[in-house]
């Protein structure tokens, strides 16, 4: 008899991966292609496949405001980490002038200031949230059309090398890190495309056909013309994220309204059912009492957020305060 040869299978998917896989689908509505870049990324590392002196993986998320470029990478952080706030972020907008980058990797020794600087990106500070089981770290740019040259210089290094050298000459390791990269870039020509003002759309409006492909190429040419080949080079995926629809937006709002309730419940604790149900009520009424036509706060679809549970947990206040 001969014995069975293994079968590789690049579809094939561990039992951890295939958890990661259902968690993050809970959280992340639609943008099926970012879901299986990080599914892809999470197999492999687990495989232990990345590429040694590299970082673990270099991805642009490319597409409009509010389209849950920053949220996957949190949800992915909370699904793993248990938190997900265990990503280390960086507003490029924030680090224009040189002695902003210094926020970001501490000024040499001798300068003015130098011990009240402590760099946002160390060693300890990517290990914070390391497990016994999962050594792995998220280092976030958001917004990099808006990065300085001397932020780019930094970006290059990390992307191609896996290190960052700080202002006192430590050295911070990046191969166990994946770094996720955030441009709006092309955003404002997709929701033209769409005919639209929003980071989403309404189903129907607009022939779907073709749809879909126009947009990644609106978004990947936008990058191309921005972005320099040697930083293209270096990455190791470009996954766009399409505007919502519609019905996205609603399950979006389900996935919040629950996030809401969740804390509500957490808040009431011992007070029992009665509370918390009036409380549901309220919180549900109020909440989807929001027009979809306008999202909560402003054009941009981050600041939907908080004003969503806002609008969510408002209603209760009086509930809370009769138990004062
Ligand atoms: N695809 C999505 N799935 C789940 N929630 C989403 C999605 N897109 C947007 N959201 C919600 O909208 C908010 C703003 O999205 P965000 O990820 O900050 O947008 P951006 O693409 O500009 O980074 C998120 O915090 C989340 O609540
Ligand atoms: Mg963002």
């Amino acid at each position: 008899m001969s014995a069975q040869k293994p079968v590789l299978d690049p579809n094939l998917r561990s039992g951890e991966t295939r958890d990661f896989e259902t968690s993050l689908r809970a959280k992340i509505v639609g943008q099926e292609e970012p879901v299986q870049a990080l599914v892809d990324l999470y197999q492999v590392f687990c495989a232990g496949m990345n590429s040694p002196g590299r970082p673990v993986g270099n991805l642009l998320f490319l597409g409009p405001t509010g389209s849950g470029k920053t949220r996957i990478v949190e949800a992915a952080a909370e699904i793993l980490f248990g938190e997900p706030r265990a990503v280390i972020k960086v507003d490029c907008a924030e680090f224009q002038h040189s002695h902003e980058i210094a926020k970001l990797i501490g000024s040499p020794p001798g300068y003015l200031g130098h011990r009240e600087t402590h760099p946002l990106i160390t060693q300890e500070e990517l290990a914070k949230f390391h497990t016994e089981k999962l050594k792995l770290s998220f280092l976030l740019f958001d917004e990099i059309e808006k990065a300085s040259d001397a932020l780019w210089q930094l970006l290059l290094g990390m992307l191609d090398k896996a290190t960052l050298t700080l202002g006192d000459n430590r050295r911070v390791d990046l191969s166990q890190t994946v770094i996720f990269l955030t441009s709006n870039l092309g955003g404002g020509e997709i929701t033209e495309l769409m005919g639209g003002g929003y980071g989403f759309i309404q189903s129907g409006d607009k022939p779907k056909v073709g749809l879909d492909e126009k947009v990644e190429r609106t978004a990947l040419e936008a990058a191309r013309r921005k972005f320099s080949p040697e930083f293209m080079n270096r990455l190791d995926k470009v996954v766009v994220f399409h505007p919502l629809q519609r019905e996205q937006l609603e399950q979006v709002l389900e996935i919040e309204l629950g996030m809401v309730q969740r804390r509500v419940v957490f808040v009431a604790g011992g007070d029992g059912p009665a509370v918390w149900s009036a409380a549901f009520e309220a919180s549900d009424r109020a909440a989807r009492g929001v027009p979809f036509g306008e999202p909560v706060g402003d054009r941009a679809g981050a600041t939907r957020r908080p004003g969503l549970h806002r609008l969510g947990s408002q209603p209760l206040q009086p509930h809370f305060r009769q138990r004062e």
